[in-house]
């Protein structure tokens, strides 16, 4: 399907975005030669950045690939008249906003410091949703969002007055909880029972929801229209007489809408019979994966190999410092050029530089044995990677660098010591 979509956007540059990540190009990268003889092929994103000299760890985000994933957003945008949010909290680097502002209709915070952020750096419509709102921050926040979401019937009685006399106009709305999720891991799942997510059908009533003006409900992780088409079954069905008295709906995030299999076609579809069945409403959408998936690189070095019944290389990136979601959903991210254990000559564990024993990435299998020095590439690192970095063990924080569209590669930011030192100071 994301074929028949990019085929609209000739402009879309994919032989540079297919090449940054092709299979085909070396995976683990030796140190650079002093001299390179030859025409050199468009580099890849890992050979990129080992001719820039910038040390390891360090992020790599692929400009082209956010104009890729912005231009599929704009085509839903354009067909639906549904706007589309970035949530930030899985993907807050400023240094591409102005890349992502060009496709998106604004963004969404998972509260203060976020908005403060959308409104400072990226403009558009600022939404907001936290699970809880203290009183000093919904002062705050009513001076620069658009619409907040309340998590229950009791934060929206709270501040029900202060919103709907707030000098600059602010739409309230209230996360529902559908009681419906599909296949989502349990820590995910914010249907799962005893959820504090969401308001349930049963506990509402006409009269706590006078002047709430919108909807918002957020169940899906990873997923695809389909998904989406089942789980909108659900919430008409419990919330249809609410619905028909609102300004909008917003679907959360969750959809994977830049994914290669995903089905544009249908998400278009499915908006567009949302908003047949309640032409009133306003649609939203906010992912945070689909806007920076594919979007960059996580590069480290080996920086020691030890044995103890397999080969175990230690790394300066690590699972719990620098991609946390290898342990917490848990999952084992692609390395380039690497095999599964074993089905290559050579297998490594890559261990990270932490005291934690589960500091662990995963296990690889590579055609040639690792070097120290050796540079490797872990892929899809743009979201829920740099926006939940720790400095846990005094390990530094990847340098953040931005790859032009000419291949070029730009440090946007770069971390030292004194940034360990002053944020526990
Ligand atoms: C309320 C809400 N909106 C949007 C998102 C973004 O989801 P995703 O990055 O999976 O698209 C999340 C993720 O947890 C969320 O909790």
């Amino acid at each position: 399907m994301l074929e028949n979509v990019c085929a609209m956007f000739p402009s879309l540059n994919f032989p540079i975005l297919m090449n940054t990540l092709s299979p085909q190009r070396p995976f683990v990268v030796k140190p650079a030669p002093s001299h390179k003889q030859g025409a050199t092929p468009i580099p890849t994103i890992a050979e990129a950045f080992q001719q820039s000299g910038i040390a390891t760890p360090a992020y790599v985000l692929d400009q082209a690939a956010f104009h890729h994933n912005g231009q599929i957003l704009k085509h839903v945008q354009d067909e639906t008249g549904a706007k589309i949010l970035l949530a930030q909290k899985a993907f807050s680097c400023t240094s591409i906003y102005p890349i992502l502002r060009n496709y998106l209709s604004g963004t969404t915070a998972s509260g203060l410091y976020e908005a403060r952020l959308a409104a400072e750096e990226f403009g558009g419509e600022v939404h907001v949703f936290s699970p809880a709102y203290k009183p000093a921050e919904i002062i705050q926040l009513l001076k620069i969002s658009d619409h907040i979401v309340f998590n229950s019937l009791g934060q929206w009685k709270r501040y029900r007055e202060e919103v709907l006399t707030s000098e600059r106009p602010v739409s309230p709305g209230l996360r529902i909880n559908p009681e419906y999720a599909e296949a989502v891991a349990e820590i995910y799942n914010p249907c799962a029972p005893g959820s504090r997510f969401g308001v349930l059908a049963s506990l509402m009533n006409d009269d706590d929801l006078e002047g709430i003006e919108g909807l918002h409900f957020h169940t899906l992780c990873e997923q695809g229209a389909d998904a989406l088409e089942r789980t909108l079954e659900h919430v008409i069905a419990k919330f249809d007489k609410y619905l028909c008295k609102m300004k909008w709906l917003n679907m959360g995030g969750g959809h994977l809408i830049t994914a290669s299999d995903y089905d544009v076609p249908r998400l278009i579809r499915v908006i567009r019979e949302v908003q047949a069945s309640y032409p009133q409403l306003e649609i939203f959408l906010e992912p945070g994966e689909a806007i920076s998936s594919g979007g960059g690189v996580l590069i480290g070095s080996v920086i020691d190999i030890v044995e103890n019944g397999m080969q175990i290389a230690v790394l300066d990136v690590s699972a719990t410092t620098h991609m946390p979601d290898i342990l917490e959903m848990p999952y084992r991210p692609d390395v380039e050029g690497s095999g599964q254990p074993r089905e290559k000559a050579y297998t490594y564990r890559f261990g990270g530089p932490t005291c934690l024993s589960g500091d662990v990435i995963g296990d690889y299998s590579f055609d040639a044995p690792l070097e120290i020095g050796d540079q490797l590439v872990f892929h899809d690192m743009a979201h829920y990677t740099m926006v939940k970095n720790t400095t846990f063990n005094g390990v530094p924080l990847p340098t953040i660098t931005l790859m032009k569209e000419d291949h070029a590669i730009e440090v946007a930011r770069k971390f030292g010591y004194k940034t360990f030192k002053f944020r526990l100071a």
